[in-house]
């Protein structure tokens, strides 16, 4: 499974790519306003890009098929890594097969339901991302709309990348692995979580204990 960082913030970008386990990052609006004060957005998506160098979605946010597609137009200049988050409405589905005819990579985001899915794949989406932690927030078992999602991809062989998102903790990461989400793009508090092991920590400890015992150093 890939995996995606979900954040506009460079210095966690910089700090979880330096893993080595980062394939892709995932903006959208709120993330990247949280970071207007590093100043401008354009900037900002081209530093990512550079930083990644893999998949990086910035959303459009306009409302019309047209704005959408001219923003869609000036958001891949700013690099080739960069994809076009549209969301799942009719205009946004118009606009995502104009985008398909342009080769444009399209996102689409705040997808809630298997069908919004199978529109997104039809309209030519490259990627199609349920919310699957807005989801649970309502009452509802989001990955078992992503589940379904598979389902559906599998049995028509729809190429369209599903991206496991709105990941709030580990237990989701490891939900969308098992249901074979093709990614999965969480903010870098889970990436964090998921490293960590108590017993990893005792062990290390354990080891270090002994081996200073012995009086030995690696060189
Ligand atoms: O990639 C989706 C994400 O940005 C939304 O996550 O936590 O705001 O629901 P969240």
């Amino acid at each position: 499974m890939h995996l995606f960082l979900d954040t506009g913030n460079i210095d966690e970008i910089r700090e979880i790519t330096g893993w080595g386990v980062v394939d892709g990052v995932t903006t959208n609006p709120t993330l990247l306003a949280r970071e207007a004060d590093r100043g401008d957005y354009r900037a900002l998506l081209k530093e990512i890009c550079d930083v990644v160098k893999g998949p990086v979605s910035a959303e459009v946010t306009a409302d019309d098929a047209e704005g959408m597609l001219r923003q869609a137009k000036s958001l891949v200049k700013i690099s080739e890594h960069i994809i076009i988050k549209v969301p799942c409405t009719a205009e946004g589905l118009a606009a995502t097969s104009a985008m398909f005819e342009e080769g444009i990579r399209v996102n689409m985001t705040l997808v809630f339901s298997p069908l919004q899915a199978v529109l997104a794949a039809n309209a030519g989406a490259s990627y199609v991302s349920p919310f699957v932690g807005r989801l649970d927030d309502i009452g509802h078992e989001g990955v078992d709309e992503v589940e379904k999602i598979r389902v559906i991809f599998d049995n028509y062989d729809i190429d369209t990348q599903i991206i496991f998102a709105s990941t709030r903790h580990p237990e989701h990461v490891l939900q969308a692995a098992l249901i074979g989400a093709d990614i999965c793009t969480m903010p870098a508090k889970v990436f964090r979580q998921m490293v960590k092991h108590p017993l990893t920590d005792k062990g290390i400890e354990r080891f270090l204990s002994d081996w200073k015992k012995t009086g030995f150093s690696i060189d």
